[in-house]
């Protein structure tokens, strides 16, 4: 297993290129299965989340090309003859169940394990099953897999997420693209990503209304037919990086950011004293007077403070002047990360889904662990600041997310390197 070194306590100065957005690219890909024809996506990151996906889809018969060192990726389903997704597969990755709503809306049957937990919670899939219901579908679980069945295709129907869901809007809009007659989706989640996946249904056929509200309107068509479609860029990437020269000090340009896409984090670095100015480069991020100040941060469904930031905004108010209080109010157990910046010397206290961060002077590095993707980059980040060494293990958390991070940062003067287990 690799880890990731980092000298702290130098500036970052420079530019970072922010690549296309992995929570985007895992939904574009399944919707290959709606159309018979090519789907091609461009910008595509260059993740093994992304290629954990490949894999997945080949397993149903899916033809995936990768080109252009994995930026385009070609997917077609013309062949496609298998609508098992075995749990070995989707244990890995629990984005392995939005194949679940095309397989049923293509074919009208589909077993699909259930993905079980992970560290950040145990993340049931309740809503994606009764939003399938509601089109009509007919579902049982059987030894851990849930099995699918709509015989006469999929209806149109309404549906009213009892709270807001990303993956399951994702699944239930990409099914009802083939129902028959119209589905409302009502507290759909708003997030950039369902609407870059409303762009491609649109690009491929479908008839969509209201992405990016809280009620979307899908008339079914009978086909979709193949599209080239561009992955958004990641919001999550870009607001980790813009964090960077905030904690180090200095002055960054994240090439292709889009501060519409991270309005509410934006504004909490204001908050901070951080300034954040966008041209037709990207962002760009130094701090306003050298200082950093305390902030309280609770996160929430697009358009609030994205949870996925959560972890790496932590590492920044860790040393920022005064008592920030984070709330995460999305997953159950998402502050993995503190006792792990607590070895850096931290003060944090966490009640339950409470955070109380305490700003220190310096934090000092230390050997420290991995446990899923956000806290990965956080201490990361948190040993860009740091006095001294800072060793992060498992990294592969890390490589599931980000591409090629200790390049990115080392381009803009981090002293940063990849260690091999047997280096
Ligand atoms: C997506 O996960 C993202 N993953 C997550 O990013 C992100 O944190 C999350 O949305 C919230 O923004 C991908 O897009 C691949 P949810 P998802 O369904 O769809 C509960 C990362 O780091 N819930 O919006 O699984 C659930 O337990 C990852 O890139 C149910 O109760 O998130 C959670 O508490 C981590 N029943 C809340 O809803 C369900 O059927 C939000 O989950 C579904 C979800």
């Amino acid at each position: 297993m690799d880890s990731i070194r980092i000298t702290g306590g130098t500036e970052l100065n420079g530019t970072i290129p922010i690549a296309g957005a992995k929570n985007a690219c895992l939904t574009l890909m399944p919707a290959t299965l709606l159309s018979e024809e090519p789907l091609t996506l461009t910008n595509a990151p260059r993740l093994s989340d992304i290629r954990t996906m490949s894999t997945l889809l080949e397993s149903l018969g899916v033809e995936v090309s990768s080109l252009q060192n994995g930026q385009v990726q070609v997917l077609s389903s013309h062949g496609a003859d298998r609508h098992r997704a075995d749990y070995d597969i989707v244990r890995k990755m629990r984005a392995s169940i939005l194949v679940l709503g095309p397989l049923l809306a293509r074919d009208g049957v589909a077993e699909v394990s259930l993905p079980g937990g992970c560290a950040i919670g145990a993340r049931p899939v309740d809503l994606h099953l009764r939003g399938l219901e509601a089109l009509g579908a007919d579902l049982d679980l059987v030894e851990g897999y849930v099995h699918a069945r709509a015989p006469r295709g999929l209806r149109g129907g309404t549906f009213e997420f009892p709270l807001v869901s990303v993956g399951a809007t994702e699944n239930i809009l990409m099914a009802a693209t083939l129902a028959k007659g119209t589905t409302v989706l009502k507290n759909a989640a708003r997030e950039p990503e369902i609407v870059d996946l409303a762009d491609c249904l649109t690009r491929m056929g479908a008839h969509i209304e209201g992405a990016g509200s809280a009620e979307i309107v899908i008339e079914g068509v009978d086909r979709l037919h193949g599209a080239t479609h561009p992955v958004v860029v990641d919001r999550i990437e870009l607001g980790t990086y813009m964090l960077a020269p905030a904690i180090t000090g200095g002055c960054v340009t994240l090439e292709g950011g889009r501060l519409d896409l991270v309005e509410a984090f934006a504004a909490k670095l204001d908050e901070a004293g951080i300034a954040v100015s966008e041209s037709a480069a990207g962002v760009t991020v130094s701090r306003r007077n050298g200082r950093v100040s305390a902030v309280d941060v609770t996160t929430a469904p697009h358009p609030g403070f994205p949870t996925d930031l959560q972890a790496q905004i932590m590492a920044l108010l860790c040393t920022a002047e005064g008592v920030s209080v984070l709330e995460e109010r999305i997953f159950e157990n998402r502050f993995m990360h503190a006792p792990e910046l607590m070895r850096m010397g931290a003060d944090i206290e966490v009640h339950g889904g409470t955070a109380t961060v305490t700003g220190v002077k310096r934090l000092k590095g230390a050997p420290v662990m991995a446990t899923d993707l956000r806290a990965s980059v956080s201490l990361i980040l948190a040993g860009l600041g740091a006095d001294g060494e800072t060793t992060v293990s498992r990294v592969y958390h890390l490589d599931r997310g980000y591409e090629r991070v200790e390049e990115k940062l080392s381009a803009c003067g981090a002293n940063i390197e990849r260690v091999s287990q047997d280096d």
